[in-house]
């Protein structure tokens, strides 16, 4: 049995006021919660006041949303895993289409980031998605299956215990679209028969795969129902604690 995962990707939002305030009440509300495994990535500025309030016992993973594949050096704005790991993080966001398509960052790249995030002992969550002129087109399998390939497969079989795949259709993100549960889970399906091709049906069995693009508190339960979809990846709807809780309820 996988356990489910619901993690808030709260992108470049909420004050430190806002994100202290969002993340106490989230974690008060899961601490006796029999709850899935929950993760919010938050804006570095807040990680290390966040950490700081942090409960000790704490059922909440705290994430970051990025880094640089540096140990350290000349990469002005940047900041490291070891920056990181400082202040008591060891999970982090890879290739989510907003980094993929507005910072540039290609397959390449993203590689690196996987390569340095696993080196350094990170738990990481690789997102992939295809945009809707290549779902029209009748590519999205392939290109989901290359974006894997390129980026996170090449990995030791023994390091995807580390690994939590996000699949995250462009045209669902942010837009109100959200995949059918049947297309999700068909897509979930397809991933998981590459994590078989290349590894073995053990890892595909155990990698949690979970689905995000307008994921709410309307549609969780039936996503989350499917047979492959593990969780799910939330943007918009993790920044009122309300919608988050429910939407954790529903994987539960
Ligand atoms: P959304 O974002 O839930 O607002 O669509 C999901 C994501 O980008 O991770």
């Amino acid at each position: 049995m996988r356990k489910k995962i619901v993690a808030g990707n709260w992108k470049m939002n909420l004050s430190k006021m806002e994100a202290m305030h969002l993340y106490g009440e989230i974690e008060l509300s899961v601490e006796n919660m029999d709850a899935p495994d929950v993760v919010c990535f938050a804006p570095f500025v807040h990680i290390d006041a966040l950490t700081q309030a942090q409960n000790d016992k704490s059922r909440l993973v705290l994430g970051a949303q990025n880094f640089y594949p540096a140990v350290n050096g000349a990469f002005t704005g940047e900041i490291s895993v070891h920056h990181l790991k400082d202040l008591g993080i060891d999970t982090v966001l890879i290739g989510h289409s907003e980094r993929r398509e507005i910072l540039n960052e290609n397959d390449d790249f993203i590689k690196q980031k996987v390569d340095a995030a696993i080196q350094s002992g990170f738990n990481i969550f690789f997102c992939c998605g295809e945009s809707l002129a290549t779902r029209d087109a009748g590519q999205a399998k392939a290109f989901v299956a290359g974006q894997l390939r390129n980026s996170l497969l090449h990995l030791p079989i023994n390091k995807m215990v580390d690994v939590v795949i996000a699949y995250e259709p462009i045209w669902a993100i942010g837009t109100g679209l959200t995949a059918t549960k049947e297309e999700a889970n068909e897509m979930h399906q397809h991933i998981r028969s590459v994590l078989t091709n290349t590894f073995n049906a053990t890892v595909a069995n155990e990698t949690r795969i979970l689905y995000g693009g307008s994921c709410n508190p309307s549609n969780a339960a039936d996503l989350f129902g499917m047979s492959d979809i593990d969780g799910g990846l939330i943007g918009g709807a993790s920044l009122q604690a309300q919608d988050f809780l429910k939407i954790i309820h529903a994987a539960k």
